[in-house]
């Protein structure tokens, strides 16, 4: 039997402090109503000042680990995939390794955007074919708030923070990841970025009056790529996982746009009970985004033995990429 890659435990972390729609009223010119049509957003969790990358994505490994029965000292390896680490350097991930005191594993950080999660995943199935490699820990995690520009409404209600994480392990049995597939397509960089802070425009009093360290977006450019990345990257998965629409039991799309997630629940026709939605209460979360949205319908909707679970997203970049799981610990 081919050796697979085995999901052991899955936690999640958010932030206490909820940011609503008509908190969102009082700071630029918005209305509940637009980002309900528009988004599907109601509320999202954003830290307190001072709150960090590391706080968020400690609590969700441990969290991880609690449900993996795995200590900390059995990882080989951690991948946090995040666009908002503590500092540029070191990686939040080596951060994260000391406060779970989790010394045998090797630590780095993958920059993917909201794409983040499924790249780590992928990446983690293929260091788990090494007899050396036993316990990958992925956690996706972000702070998006650190980097939202307050006064732009075009991105101020679109994002929340928070943390999700997963333990892998190997397995000889049906269960574990079926296919990957990531891309990225970086002549749309320019789509959604943050000018400064980085070698090509190092912080300056300049740069920070200009706000130039907060996100940018063409949304409506975002919008196009992703209906059709989703389609294209769906297809291919279920192609190499030698399934259909009808073999998917559980959709966890990146929780970005409900108009999104909606225009490919029609294509697959797949009923709400069959997809994880939870973009009303924690907006874009990026790469924490699927990763919080799978543990948090796994707690409301324990997944059964078996099932068929299709993750999907996309980011800046731009990047895409998704990946087929069947869920079991066998
Ligand atoms: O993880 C990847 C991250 N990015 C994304 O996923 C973004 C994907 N894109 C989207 O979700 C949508 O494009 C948005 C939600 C960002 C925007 O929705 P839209 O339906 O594409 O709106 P629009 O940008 O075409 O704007 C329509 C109107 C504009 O007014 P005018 O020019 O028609 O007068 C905007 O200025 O809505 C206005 N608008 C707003 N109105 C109230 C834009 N933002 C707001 C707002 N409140 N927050």
């Amino acid at each position: 039997m081919q050796m697979k890659t085995k999901v052991l435990g899955v936690g999640y972390c958010l932030p206490d402090k909820i940011l609503s729609n008509h908190d969102l009223e009082k700071m630029v010119d918005t209305d509940n109503e637009w980002i309900i049509e528009r988004t599907g957003i109601r509320e999202r969790r954003i830290v307190e000042p001072g709150g960090k990358n590391s706080d968020l994505s400690v609590e969700a490994a441990r969290r991880a680990l609690q449900d993996a029965k795995i200590d900390p000292l059995q990882l080989d390896l951690i991948i946090l995939a995040t666009a908002s680490p503590d500092m540029p350097f070191p990686s939040t991930a080596c951060i994260v390794q000391a406060l779970l005191g989790a010394k045998n594993a090797a630590a780095f950080d993958l920059a993917a955007g909201c794409t983040g999660f499924v790249y780590a995943l992928t990446v983690a199935e293929k260091f788990l074919l090494s007899p050396e490699v036993n316990n990958i820990l992925v956690i996706g995690c972000d702070v998006v708030s650190s980097v939202i520009d307050y006064t732009d409404r075009n991105t101020c209600i679109l994002f929340g923070d928070g943390a999700g994480a997963m333990v892998l392990g190997k397995s000889e049995g049906e269960c574990g990841i079926l296919s990957t597939s990531i891309g990225a397509d970086g002549t749309g960089a320019g789509l959604l970025y943050m000018p400064a802070g980085g070698s090509a425009l190092p912080a300056t009093h300049e740069t920070v009056e200009k706000r130039l360290h907060y996100l940018r977006m063409n949304g409506n450019e975002i919008f196009k790529f992703a209906t059709k990345i989703v389609a294209q990257t769906t297809a291919e998965l279920l192609s190499k996982a030698g399934l259909t629409y009808d073999d998917i039991d559980l959709f966890v799309p990146h929780q970005a746009n409900l108009r999104i997630i909606q225009s490919a629940m029609r294509r697959m026709k797949l009923p709400p009970e069959k997809v994880a939605i939870n973009l009303d209460l924690c907006g874009n979360i990026s790469a924490g985004s699927i990763p919080v949205a799978l543990a948090q319908h796994n707690e409301k909707h324990p997944i059964k033995n078996g099932a068929n679970i299709l993750m999907v997203a996309f980011g800046t970049g731009l990047t895409y990429g998704g990946a087929i799981l069947r869920w079991g610990r066998d």
